[in-house]
């Protein structure tokens, strides 16, 4: 058995040219083999973009809105991470959802070019979720301090470098939000905006229930706004990751459910950062398509 302490604070490892956790990036095979099935839904993000809320929100869908269903076992358990992995301590991933039961909900955080191919062959169905770049700095530089998988990501004005730069987990969210956009024309996606879901839960879940063929009533619906409400799922010990606490989140830095805002970069980006942001992101941006919306 390792030590968990074996695995922290490592720098990233390239897979293809994407940072990666470098727990996670032992033995890739088991990403690039992964057999998927027809059935699969996966939620895929870039991280800090809403993934936990979206996790919750597809399982109470799947359980028609039965919250006592949805209380059966942590979210990492229900969802597991596909790429998940930090062998002889944590069960990776892969081997979570062997065991999982079928229709299975998969978390990822990878790039489109990095999921594995058997998901596209089998046609299975992908739940994106978008968040702006702003929000998701700031929600990304309170991880990165309090999971110790992660680097150090040292002071917020160093850490935004990065980031911009894409020297980061997972790489540039910039290409990670174009390139599943772009998918989204060859394949069965449905492409969230965490802004939307913020402004109106009920109409995104029911447009996430219609991607899923499950058009649960009105009774349900207000069932899952309310369980999966941010209040709610910080106080659920199911959702909120306390639990991890004592492996590898310090929640005393910062809690797993921060703040669930949109707009919070604004107590954090200097005006100087701001423009300096704003002028680049439109170069990244340019001839996208996409429209965030970094106030609602
Ligand atoms: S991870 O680690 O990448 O899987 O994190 P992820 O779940 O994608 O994102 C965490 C941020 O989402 C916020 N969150 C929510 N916002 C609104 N409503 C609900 N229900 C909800 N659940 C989680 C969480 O607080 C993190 O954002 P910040 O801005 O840090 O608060």
């Amino acid at each position: 058995m390792e030590n968990a302490e074996n695995y922290f604070r490592k720098d990233w490892v390239c897979i293809r040219g994407v940072p990666m956790i470098s727990a996670f990036s032992e033995n890739w095979e088991r990403i690039d083999g992964f057999q998927a099935l027809p059935e699969d839904i996966i939620v895929a993000t870039y991280p800090k973009a809403g993934t936990t809320w979206m996790s919750e929100i597809v399982d109470m869908i799947l359980a028609s809105g039965d919250v006592h269903k949805c209380q059966r076992d942590f979210i990492h358990n229900k969802v597991p991470m596909l790429e998940f992995s930090a062998p002889n301590y944590v069960e990776a991933g892969t081997k979570k959802l062997a065991a999982t039961p079928s229709p299975r909900v998969i978390k990822t955080h990878l790039p489109v070019q990095l999921l594995p191919k058997s998901f596209w062959e089998k046609n299975c169905k992908v739940i994106y979720v978008a968040r702006n770049a702003k929000d998701v700095a700031v929600s990304y530089y309170h991880f990165d301090l309090m999971n110790q998988l992660h680097p150090e990501p040292g002071t917020w004005a160093q850490y935004l470098e990065k980031y911009m730069a894409g020297e980061v987990g997972y790489g540039s969210w910039y290409d990670h939000v174009k390139g599943w956009w772009e998918k989204r024309q060859e394949h069965r996606i449905l492409y969230q905006f965490y802004e939307d879901m913020k402004e109106d839960p009920a109409r995104e879940i029911q447009t996430v229930m219609h991607f899923l063929e499950k058009d649960l009533g009105e009774e349900a619906l207000e069932k899952i706004v309310r369980h999966t409400s941010f209040q709610a799922m910080k106080e659920n010990p199911m959702t909120n990751y306390n639990s991890r606490a004592t492996s590898f989140f310090v929640n005393k830095i910062s809690p797993f459910m921060r703040k669930g805002i949109v707009g919070d970069w604004k107590n954090h980006f200097t005006v100087a950062q701001s423009e300096a942001f704003d002028a680049d992101y439109a170069r990244k941006m340019e001839g996208s398509g996409l429209r965030f919306r970094a106030e609602v």
